[in-house]
């Protein structure tokens, strides 16, 4: 035919269009992804395009300044009012003149990316659950009787294809004003279903809504709890804040919560109802600072390990301080905000991602989505340490998880100098091979501590301790420096020719910081500490190289460090310990906390809800609890780095 090719980019998709057709029209055939939610009204301007003129003439195309149609009224209204961006048109009102090639810019795209800072991250697709949608409605009619929503759901149906809906009663009851006050035009925000709910108009706005809904991504932990506030159109993170779990004041750790719970008839709704209010809190505080309403977040994604899972819906977590751990259900599940007396809007849907098992959560679930190891041609190990270590070790054909019992040591708990990460804490650690003297950093200066000026910096702070990556730096450089042995023991001065060893007791300890300059406390390492972090590390690497027995394998090709301790542990120090497996240094990346990102890509794509569910499902789930080689492997790993594997890229 000789009708005008039209060409679209980014997506290469083309076709032959009748003079005169308008381009969302055309790309709507062809299945370009641009939006609109005006439905072609000239009102929305998310149809926006560029035309692109000239350079395409090497592909046989003639392409004219005049290949779309003149302005039209409606558009230059909108440009009048809102301004429309250098050389953008409204698809919905150009029409097809000649052959044209039309860029979508990502803005314009429902299914955009959302670009994830990190390198290697995959970007995130957008698709929400829940859409705003524009519609122009037909009136009542004395001779063809019908209700308000009958015709408004026509409407819908007629205009976005969208399945039989029906409505919440909050929406019914705002239904007939806000037709009659927007003259039969309107916007409503429909939840487009999933496995529990059908497809729901759940707001309804007079007229175009020019607002935007939101959507919460949250990481609730044990310690603390965090959120995204996510803009559902945009896919932009419009907020974040953080809370600790109001849960604290029952039990630091997640097995004195549960004790907690069997000790007290009433102690589990206590907790479920403290960690209720706590997550009202935080929404207050997040939606202040982003200035919105409470009320325009219509989708929230919860990750959390399987004791948080529990208490959080109100179910008993008896069952998961015993062997063999069983969860009430490891699905996902989709809720009403208010079924968990979450104040959202009234009708805001709840989706929890699935748990993998009793010991590892939905949080570790979230981790796999963000991280993927089912779509990587490398053999990845993903390990996320907290009080418990959840590992990960797959590539696209098998992935296998499992946990592990590190304690709290890695968070600076049950080491003598032990604090919290939190400004005056010392981090970072370097000790001089030669004099064996150490010198380190503290949170909140970047100077190190031999370096003029840093008293000033911390003048603020002190110095109070010595936090988990703080920790795992100063017992690695003590090994490498000949201070600690591969078994552990701290030598004496005399066998060390270092100054700051130093009797302690029936063992030797070593001094980090004398406290003189800020008048603070005495930081030392003593051999318990290095018992302690022993224990923990060795229990790390037995759940990973447990994994790898059970991979058949003996190295990784990748291994990917999660949560906030991994956002800040250095991979040399933790390889000179052996916490982590041998791998060449720079394919050891920190993924920051993955769990929450994985609670975001939910959050934005229901079909990475479907994805997590299903290798969930695939997931081989192993219990390091019932396996002799754990054992095994924990007695050698408590040597450092180990007692009986090598490591050959390290030592090389
Ligand atoms: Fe809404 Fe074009 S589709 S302005």
């Amino acid at each position: 035919s000789t009708d005008p090719l039209v060409i679209f980019t980014p997506s290469g998709k083309r076709g032959r269009f009748a003079v005169g057709t308008p381009v969302l029209t055309a790309a709507r055939q062809l299945g370009v992804d641009l939006d609109s939610v005006c439905g072609g009204r000239g009102i929305c301007s998310k149809c926006q395009i560029t035309p692109s003129y000239g350079e395409f003439s090497k592909h046989g195309l003639t392409v004219a300044p005049d290949a779309l149609s003149e302005w039209n009224s409606v558009e230059q209204r909108y440009d009048d009012i809102r301004g429309l961006k250098q050389g953008r048109r409204l698809g919905c009102q150009a029409t097809v003149q000649k052959d044209v090639v039309i860029d979508v810019p990502a803005e314009s795209q429902v299914h955009k990316q959302v670009v994830r800072k990190r390198a290697e991250a995959r970007d995130i697709v957008m698709n929400t659950s829940t859409r705003l949608y524009y519609v122009e409605v037909a009136e009542p009619d004395m001779h063809d009787p019908s209700g308000d929503l009958e015709r408004l759901v026509t409407a819908l149906r007629r205009d976005w294809d969208l399945p039989a809906l029906e409505a919440d009663l909050g929406v019914l009851k705002t239904l007939q004003p806000a037709l009659r006050k927007g003259e039969w035009k309107v916007t409503v925000a429909v939840h487009l279903g999933d496995a529990v709910f059908s497809p729901r108009i759940i707001d309804i706005w007079p007229g175009f809504y020019d607002g935007t809904i939101y959507g919460l991504a949250i990481d609730l932990g044990s310690t603390t709890i965090a959120a995204h506030l996510c803009d559902l159109r945009s896919g932009e993170v419009t907020a974040s804040s953080g809370i600790m779990n109001p849960q604290i004041r029952f039990g630091e750790d997640l097995m004195s919560r549960v004790s907690y719970g069997m000790m007290n008839p009433t102690g589990s709704d206590e907790m479920t109802a403290a960690v209720r209010d706590g997550m009202n809190a935080l929404f207050a505080q997040i939606t202040e600072e982003a200035g919105i309403d409470a009320s325009q977040i219509v989708d929230a994604v919860f990750v959390c390990n399987p004791v948080m899972h529990h208490l959080f819906l109100g179910i008993d977590a008896y069952e998961l301080g015993q062997a063999p751990f069983a969860l009430a259900t490891s699905e996902s599940l989709s809720l009403r905000a208010t079924e968990l007396d979450l104040n959202l809007h009234p009708a805001a849907r709840v989706y929890i991602l699935p748990c993998i098992a009793g010991h590892v959560g939905a949080d570790a679930a979230a981790v796999a989505l963000s991280e993927a190891p089912d779509k990587s041609e490398d053999l990845m190990l993903v390990v996320d340490v907290g009080t418990n270590a959840e590992i990960i070790l797959g590539n696209k054909d098998k992935v296998l998880a499992c946990s592990s019992p590190t304690g709290p040591a890695f968070e600076g708990a049950q080491i003598s100098s032990g604090q919290r990460a939190a400004p005056g804490a010392i981090e970072h650690v370097q000790i001089d091979p030669a004099t064996k003297l150490p010198r380190f950093q503290v949170i909140g200066s970047d100077l190190w501590s031999d370096e003029d000026g840093f008293e000033a910096a911390i003048a603020q702070t002190g110095i109070t301790g010595i936090c988990g990556s703080g920790i795992i730096e100063v017992i690695a450089e003590m090994r490498m420096a000949g201070i600690v042995d591969g078994p552990g023991l701290i030598g004496s001065a005399e066998q060390t020719g270092s100054p700051n060893c130093f009797q302690d007791g029936r063992t030797n300890s070593y001094l980090l910081y004398d406290g003189t300059a800020q008048d603070g406390p005495k930081i030392t390492v003593t051999n318990t500490d290095i018992r302690q972090i022993q224990m923990a590390k060795a229990a790390l690497y037995s759940g990973a190289r447990l994994l790898m027995d059970k991979f058949g394998v003996d190295k990784v090709d990748r291994i990917v460090l999660a949560g906030a301790f991994g956002a800040h542990i250095s991979p040399k120090h933790a390889m000179v310990l052996g916490m982590i497996p041998d791998a060449p240094l720079d394919k050891v990346t920190s993924a920051g906390n993955a769990a929450g990102t994985g609670a975001r890509i939910a959050l934005l794509n229901t079909d990475a809800r479907k994805q997590i569910e299903t290798l969930v499902h695939k997931i081989h789930k192993i219990e390091t609890a019932i396996e002799p080689r754990f054992q095994e492997h924990f007695v050698n790993a408590s040597a450092m780095p180990n007692a009986v594997d090598p490591f050959p890229i390290l030592n090389s």
